[in-house]
């Protein structure tokens, strides 16, 4: 694979930006779900990071699920419309105060899916928190109760984001430039 140096543009969010908007965002939550039921169900793969930084942040009861979605489209890095769900959550979430946790939020069509199927499971409250809000993409509205950065109309990856499925490692958020970035054959 490519060594990133040769198609990072650049560091968009730096891994301190991250770690302290996360923390914001953590005592945020626990503010707000002290006297709830909270489940964090986090979107594989992208929100991992994320969600796992996250989570040590909050410091009220909570429970963590997980769930996996690909969405279908014609293009690999834009998805258009449905999200089939690839693996379901493990618990009943009715009555249970759900906070989706994802990476990023670019039409809206994935989540608008999850949710949509997580609705009719009855719960107390259904939410998003995302780190990233490609927020003038937006082409179907969902409730983004937590936000960590908004950001402009670019490809990014890092901190849980892919380029066809590799660099979710780095610990920053890099824009990429698409010109000198080279697909495996
Ligand atoms: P949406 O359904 O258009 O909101 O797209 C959401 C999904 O597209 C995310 O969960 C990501 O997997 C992917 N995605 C959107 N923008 C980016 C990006 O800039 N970098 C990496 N993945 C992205
Ligand atoms: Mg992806």
């Amino acid at each position: 694979m490519q060594d990133y140096h040769d198609f990072l543009a650049e560091v968009l969010i730096s891994e301190e930006q991250i770690a302290f908007r996360v923390a914001e965002l953590g005592a945020q939550i626990s503010r707000d779900y002290r006297d709830g039921n909270l489940v964090l169900v986090c979107i594989l793969r992208g929100g991992v990071l994320f969600l796992t930084d996250l989570m040590r942040k909050i410091d009220v009861p909570m429970a963590v699920e997980f769930m996996a979605v690909s969405s279908y489209g014609a293009g690999k890095r834009e998805s258009t419309g449905q999200a089939r769900i690839t693996l379901d959550l493990n618990i009943d979430i009715r009555d249970l105060d759900v906070l989706v946790v994802e990476d990023i939020i670019d039409s809206g069509f994935t989540l608008a899916s999850v949710l949509e199927v997580l609705s009719t499971r009855k719960p107390k409250s259904l939410y998003i928190c995302t780190l990233l809000d490609k927020a003038e993409r937006r082409e179907v509205e969902v409730p983004v109760r937590y936000s960590g950065f908004v950001i402009p109309n670019k490809f990014v990856f890092g901190y849980g984001l892919d380029i066809d499925e590799y660099y979710r490692n780095l610990p920053f958020i890099g824009v990429v430039d698409l010109a000198h970035y080279k697909p495996e054959a």
